[in-house]
């Protein structure tokens, strides 16, 4: 499973860099909910966990974060590395791996935008961000909502974590990309059983501008979550 979505990412990465400025789902739906949990990052020591081609990273530094990102993919974390010129540090690296080039307490903030699902088991990944948050550091995820995958891939298994398969044609040739969809509770618990306590759940609408960009997806997503953003915080 993890060779094939590296190499999906890696025949991906140009065509999504292209188009993350302005792709509705990332730019009007994820972007604007998952920063908002971020908040103020002014001076703070922030890790971007599976970082695409650095398009948060870009914002976060522009608002003064000190930015760390990486990615499983290689060609995602050179175009990080392009988009974001000197600033930043990006480095290849599994998230479902420890970062040992980091020592414990070492972020205010940890998020991961709309790549948890690649994951069989979240649990490694949720102790390691708590190693590395501050105490009272707060961990951001954005992932997609339990109850659009049920509905999307069709499970007649609803508590059980399935590996699944969708065909992706938002950014130009169709590619096929296999991930993990999972019941609420499998999105819950391995952050609460982890050192955390959640502290914030949205499920998020789109903003104005997505409508420019994509009226049926607007209408659609006013009425039902494609995704889920949590912010959970560092307990002790
Ligand atoms: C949908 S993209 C999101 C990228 C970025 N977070 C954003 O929102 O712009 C998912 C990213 O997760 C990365 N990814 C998938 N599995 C990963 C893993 N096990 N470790 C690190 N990155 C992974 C992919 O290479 C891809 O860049």
């Amino acid at each position: 499973m993890k060779e094939k979505i590296i190499a999906a990412y890696e025949a991906l990465a140009d065509r999504y860099d292209a188009r993350i400025d302005h792709k509705p789902h990332n730019a009007y739906y994820d972007r604007p909910n998952t920063l908002k949990l971020i908040g103020n990052v002014q001076g703070k020591t922030v890790l971007d966990a599976a970082c695409g081609p650095g398009k948060y990273a870009e914002i976060l530094l522009a608002q003064g974060a000190n930015v760390t990102g990486f990615d499983i993919s290689p060609r995602m974390v050179e175009l990080a590395k392009q988009r974001n010129k000197a600033d930043g540090d990006f480095f290849v690296h599994d998230l479902s791996q420890p970062i040992h080039r980091f020592k414990d307490e070492s972020f205010d903030t940890v998020f991961c935008a709309l790549a948890m699902h690649y994951l069989k088991d979240w649990n490694p990944s949720m102790q390691e961000f708590c190693r590395l948050l501050k105490p009272n550091g707060s961990l951001v995820i954005s992932i997609e909502h339990p109850f659009f995958e049920h509905l999307y891939f069709k499970s007649k298994k609803y508590f059980e974590v399935e590996a699944v398969k969708a065909t992706w044609s938002g950014f130009g040739k169709r590619i096929k990309m296999p991930s993990y969809r999972r019941p609420l509770v499998e999105c819950i618990q391995p952050i609460t059983d982890n050192g955390f306590y959640i502290d914030q759940l949205i499920e998020p609408k789109p903003i104005p501008e997505f409508e420019k960009y994509d009226q049926r997806r607007f209408k659609e997503l006013n009425a039902f979550p494609s995704f889920m953003h949590i912010r959970a915080i560092k307990r002790y």
